[in-house]
């Protein structure tokens, strides 16, 4: 049986991929130190409440004895690190590599990390495949940038096998209904959307509507829940088949604009969704969009729901629980 540690397991990802791995049969621990992930999420498996900070913790846990590690733990929003940069490299940058360190330490080799199209900074071309240049233009990119060098060095030096995943925009919800996204605060379009849909907030603002886009409003590639906990899954399976480290972007390669979302929204739950337009978001690139074809052949990854109209239905069957 294939033993995974998930780190920041009660996460909006890591809870998915949680029950993805239990369901394949896997046993899996969760680390998180609930900070702002939730204990209820945590549908299967062992947990451990603690922080991945203190070595004592990761000592304890990696003791138990892991395959593989997934790293969720990760601070999120690129406004917050261009405020907070010290947090941001703390935690996604010197935690990351403390955790590498005890991996190492118990003889864990393999490590799936959770990377972002924010690595890419303003994008020179669309879609983005593997060999654009990586030049972050915020904290939070940079962060994670660092971690993906450090994983190529550390393989280099130590034989640390890593799989890096870009995540483009993750959206949607478990389509069992048991999991969703429950972030203190929301910054997330989709979820707000469906907020405003529902009545729990006044409206949506729309961050600039001067893009160049064909309805002036930003693009990006939203990807469900379960397809990104999948390409995890593959990665797992390349990894504990002996592959060798390897950086993959993960989206379905067809970008929405912010428009297109909440005219979605308003298709899926037959409800208005009051809008406020709003200025630009420093730091929105107009377009991201993931060329992922790279995952696709060499992993076999096949996305099972692609449409926006599955993403937003199953985050509002989420949104809309208890109702
Ligand atoms: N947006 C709005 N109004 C809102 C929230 C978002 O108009 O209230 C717009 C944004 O300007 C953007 C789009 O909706 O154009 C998507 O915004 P999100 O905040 O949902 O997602 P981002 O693309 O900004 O962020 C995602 C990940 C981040 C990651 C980033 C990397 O969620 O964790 O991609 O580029 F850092």
């Amino acid at each position: 049986m294939t033993m995974v540690l998930v780190v920041g397991g009660a996460g909006y990802i890591g809870s998915h991929m949680v029950k993805m791995l239990d369901q394949r049969g896997c046993s899996v621990t969760t680390l998180d130190d609930l900070s702002s992930g939730h204990r209820d999420a945590v549908l299967c498996g062992d947990f451990v409440q603690g922080d991945m900070a203190d070595p004592s913790v990761l000592d304890a846990v990696l003791s138990r004895g892991f395959d593989a590690v997934m790293h969720f733990a990760s601070f999120i929003q690129v406004g917050e690190s261009v405020q907070q940069p010290a947090k941001y490299y703390q935690n996604n940058v010197v935690n990351t590599l403390g955790l590498l360190d005890a991996m190492r330490a118990h003889g864990v080799s393999r490590f799936i990390f959770s990377s972002t199209a924010a690595t890419f900074g303003e994008p020179q071309y669309s879609p983005i495949d593997e060999q654009h240049p990586q030049q972050p233009i915020n904290p939070y990119g940079r962060t994670k940038l660092m971690v993906e060098q450090a994983l190529a060095d550390y393989d280099r030096a130590y034989g640390l096998k890593s799989v890096c995943l870009r995540y483009f925009n993750a959206a949607g919800a478990d389509p069992e209904g048991q999991l969703g996204e429950r972030h203190e605060p929301e910054t997330h379009l989709i979820p707000l959307v469906l907020q405003a849909a529902s009545g729990r907030r006044p409206h949506i603002g729309v961050f600039g509507r001067d893009y160049d886009t064909p309805d002036g409003t930003c693009i990006r590639d939203y990807i469900h829940i379960e397809d990104l906990c999948s390409a995890h899954w593959l990665a797992l399976q390349s990894l504990m088949g002996g592959a060798g480290s390897q950086a993959y972007n993960l989206g379905n390669g067809h970008g929405f604009s912010v428009q297109e979302v909440i005219d979605t929204a308003e298709r899926v739950t037959g409800r208005k969704v009051p809008v406020v337009n709003e200025p630009r978001r420093a730091g929105d690139p107009a377009r991201l969009v993931a060329d992922a074809s790279l995952i696709r052949q060499q992993l076999g990854w096949q996305p099972k729901f692609a449409d926006l109209d599955t993403i937003v239905a199953h985050a509002w069957a989420w949104e809309s629980r208890g109702c």
